[in-house]
């Protein structure tokens, strides 16, 4: 049987590749430090468990409206408006399966064959490929450690052409931990304004900021940014609850329709007590999130403490997430095989910046104790020197 031509031209995920194979070796007994994670290693909060379980147990196990419970969608509604200074109705936001499943639908819903995707490198390893899977030519647009990682108005400029129809923005961003600032979202839109071209904007690290870092939602800035913006949350990095899958985007009303139509042919709707989960992730208190945040806070504290008594690695200071991209140019070696060695020889996993589009990096992710930081960064240091 022939594979289509879509499926043939996704590369598979690296990301998950070196994730199993120090999982294969940690079955063998072998200890190996896991960096790779781009999880939280923390469990779901209590209260968001029970609620799903007294719904799951009450019988609500059917199917839901396909774009989400009502209630969910209104919750979500009034958090954008709390946090994020957006105004949504609950009609314009759509709960997918995970914010990886909102990125994709949202992308279906906008991009013709051919149009080109401006996305921003380092990226989150899934973009370039949903640009391919929804018929789009992904324009990788490098940046480097001088600008922080980060997309400029004169960047963007460059890379647009005629065919430019959207640009992928996410912040703070995987795999760099780097914030725009709302000068910098600003300086950004304008371009955007200029050329009329939409923005994705990926926000699930929201919380997960450090160092009294503020997040802006670009949409916030002018209605005119907001018709063109897509904003996409979800509930598995700042809850904990990676496996329940459930996120969501917001976005103009003809958008919003056209994605939950999109996902009456497909998905149908996200698991209805996993939903009863998120609302309560939603409703309920949030020093769950508090408390989250300040254990990455040490770690991160931690974790570039050991960094920076590295001679030969170098990083540009994140602000957000739990991940941080190391420069390793110095080392001679190009991403995969600094990974591959690193596990061969110290048993430590890190992730191939070649992922996210920069062969001079690799990412480790510090959603781990603080104990395999110790350990972990002391191998990392044996083995560069
Ligand atoms: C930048 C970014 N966006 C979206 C996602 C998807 O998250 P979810 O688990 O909600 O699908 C991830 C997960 O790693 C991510 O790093």
């Amino acid at each position: 049987m022939e594979i289509s031509e879509r499926a043939n031209k996704l590369t598979p995920s690296l990301t998950l590749a070196v994730d199993a194979k120090a999982k294969a070796l940690k079955a063998e007994g072998v200890d190996v430090i896991g960096f790779g994670a781009g999880e939280p290693d923390f469990d779901t909060p209590e209260h968001i468990k029970a609620a799903a379980m007294g719904f799951l147990e009450a019988g609500f196990t059917k199917y839901t409206p396909s774009s989400g419970i009502p209630e969910l969608r209104a919750a979500i509604a009034e958090k954008l408006k709390r946090d994020n200074g957006l105004d949504y109705e609950p009609s314009q936001i759509i709960v997918n399966c995970g914010a990886k499943h909102s990125c994709f639908n949202a992308l279906l819903a906008v991009l013709n064959p051919g149009d080109e995707v401006l996305i921003p490198a380092p990226y989150w390893v899934s973009y370039p490929e949903m640009v391919k899977l929804a018929g789009g030519e992904p324009v990788i647009v490098p940046t480097t450690a001088d600008t922080g990682y980060k997309l400029t108005p004169e960047l963007f400029r460059e890379y647009t052409s005629p065919l430019t129809k959207l640009v992928i923005l996410n912040t703070p961003g995987n795999p760099t931990g780097v914030m725009y600032t709302e000068n910098e979202l600003a300086a950004l839109a304008e371009v955007a304004l200029d050329d009329d071209i939409y923005i994705l904007s990926d926000e699930v690290y929201e919380k997960l900021v450090y160092d009294g870092a503020k997040h802006s939602s670009i949409a916030s800035f002018s209605k005119d940014v907001y018709e063109l913006t897509l904003t996409v949350n979800g509930f598995s990095k700042p809850y904990a609850m990676t496996g329940w899958r459930l996120g969501y985007v917001a976005a103009p009303k003809n958008v919003a329709r056209a994605i939950d139509s999109l996902q009456s042919h497909s998905t149908s709707n996200p698991t209805s007590f996993a939903q009863k989960g998120a609302l309560a992730a939603y409703k309920g208190p949030q020093d769950c999130v508090d408390e989250m945040v300040a254990e990455y806070a040490g770690r991160r504290a931690r974790v570039l403490e050991l960094l920076d008594g590295i001679r030969q690695i170098k990083y540009v200071r994140p602000r957000g997430a739990f991940y941080v991209l190391l420069d390793i140019s110095a080392t001679g070696l190009k991403s995969v095989e600094f990974s591959e060695k690193l596990l061969e020889e110290q048993k430590v996993a890190v992730v191939p910046g070649i992922a996210f589009g920069d062969d001079n990096t690799v990412r480790i992710s510090y959603a781990t104790s603080l104990n395999n930081i110790e350990a972990g960064l002391a191998r990392i240091k044996k083995f560069v020197d």
